[in-house]
C-alpha cells in the first residue's frame, strides 16, 4: 500500500470522523430526543429535585451520543440563563465492563470525594456522596447500565433505590434492554424508577441509516470512494439488521482498509456485498478490524480472507 492511496481515500483528518467515539455536532433523525433529554436535565438541575429519567434503545441507536450531545446543551443553556447558579455538576459514567465498586469510585472521584477504590460498602460511598452533595446538585448519567443489572442485581437496584431517593441528586440510565424496568425484582426498586419518564430510540429506518452514513461518509472519505447505491446497500442492511450505525461505520472503516491493501480507490457494490457478509459472521465481541485480515496470499494475488472465494468475482 503507498501512502499516496491512503492520501486518496482519506480527506486529509478524515479519519477522526469514522472513529465511533467520535460526537457529531449536530446529529441528523435525533434532533427531538436530544431536546427532550436536554429539557429533562435542565428541569432536573433547575427545580433541584430528585428523580430518575430512562433512556432505552437498540445498539447502536445514538443514545451515548444523543446524552453527551444534550448534554453540552444543557451546560451551554445553564450558562446562559442562570451564569449565578453554578452549584452543579453533570456526571457521566459508563457500567461497561465495571462492578459496582469501581463505578461507585468513579463517581466518587468526579465529584472530587476522597474515597477508597475498596473495602469500604455501597451504603458507605452513598454517604460520602451524600456529604459532598450537601452544597451542590448532581445529575449523574450511567451508560450501559444493563451490564450492571446483570453482574450484580442487588447492587444495581441498591443503586437505582438511593440515587432516585436522595435529595439533590437526579439520575439518568441508558441501557438496550428494552424491559429493564420489568427485570427489575424489588418492588420498592420498581416504583422508584419513574418508568413513565423514559424515552425510546426507535431504530433507525433505511433513509435515515442512508443519511447518517452518508454524511460521515463525506467527512471520512474523498468523493468516489463509495458511491451512493453502495452506500444504499449497506444502508438497507443496517437498517434491516436494527438500525446499528456503529456497525454501519465499522463495515466502512473495513471497505478503507481493503481498499488500502488492496490499492484500489472505488468500493464496488460485490466488495461491500462481502464485506457485509464477513463482518456478519464475526462473534460477538469480536472487533472487525483485527479479525478480519486482508493480506496477500503466497502466491502474490490479493485474498480476502477468509472470504476470498467469494470474492473471486470482483476481480480483485
Ligand atoms: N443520528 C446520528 N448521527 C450521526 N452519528 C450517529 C447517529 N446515531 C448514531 N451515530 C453514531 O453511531 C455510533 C453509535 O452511536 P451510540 O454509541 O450513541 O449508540 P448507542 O445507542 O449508545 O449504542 P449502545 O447501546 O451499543 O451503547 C456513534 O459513532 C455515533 O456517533
Ligand atoms: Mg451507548
Amino acid at each position: 500500500m503507498n501512502s499516496k492511496n491512503k492520501k486518496q481515500i482519506y480527506k486529509q483528518d478524515g479519519r477522526k470522523y469514522i472513529d465511533t467515539e467520535y460526537v457529531p455536532q449536530d446529529p441528523k433523525h435525533r434532533e427531538k430526543e436530544i431536546t427532550q433529554i436536554s429539557k429533562q436535565i435542565i428541569e432536573f438541575i433547575i427545580n433541584r429535585v430528585s428523580g430518575s429519567f430512562l433512556i432505552y434503545g437498540n445498539s447502536g441507536t445514538g443514545k451515548t451520543m444523543s446524552f453527551k450531545v444534550a448534554m453540552s446543551v444543557a451546560q451551554a443553556y445553564l450558562s446562559k440563563n442562570d451564569p449565578d447558579r453554578k452549584d452543579h455538576k453533570m456526571i457521566f459514567v459508563t457500567a461497561k465492563g465495571t462492578d459496582i465498586t469501581p463505578l461507585m469510585t468513579e463517581i466518587c472521584r468526579s465529584l472530587d470525594v476522597k474515597a477508597p477504590s475498596r473495602g469500604i460498602s455501597f451504603k458507605d460511598y452513598i454517604n460520602l456522596i451524600n456529604e459532598k452533595i450537601q452544597k451542590t446538585y448532581v445529575h449523574i448519567c450511567i451508560d450501559e447500565f444493563d451490564n450492571l443489572l446483570s453482574r450484580t442485581r442487588e447492587k444495581a437496584e441498591d443503586l437505582i433505590y438511593y440515587f432516585t431517593r436522595t435529595e439533590r441528586l437526579s439520575l439518568t440510565i441508558i441501557t438496550n434492554r428494552i424491559n429493564l424496568a420489568k427485570e427489575i425484582q424489588d418492588a420498592r426498586v420498581f416504583s422508584s424508577l419513574n418508568t413513565l419518564n423514559s424515552i425510546n430510540f426507535r431504530d433507525y429506518d433505511p433513509a435515515q441509516c442512508y443519511d447518517i452514513l452518508k454524511e460521515r461518509t463525506n467527512m471520512t472519505f474523498n468523493p468516489n470512494f463509495i458511491y451512493d447505491n453502495v452506500l444504499q446497500t449497506l444502508s438497507k442492511h443496517i437498517a434491516i439488521e436494527g438500525g446499528d450505525i456503529r456497525k454501519g461505520l465499522s463495515v466502512l472503516g473495513l471497505c478503507a482498509k481493503y481498499a488500502e491493501e488492496s490499492n484500489i480507490l472505488t468500493i464496488t457494490p460485490e466488495i461491500m456485498t462481502d464485506i457485509i457478509e464477513k463482518y456478519d459472521i464475526l462473534k460477538d465481541g469480536e472487533k472487525p478490524e483485527k479479525t478480519i485480515n486482508f493480506r496477500k496470499a503466497d502466491s502474490g494475488s490479493d485474498i480476502f480472507t477468509p472470504f476470498n472465494k467469494s470474492m473471486q468475482h470482483t476481480g480483485f
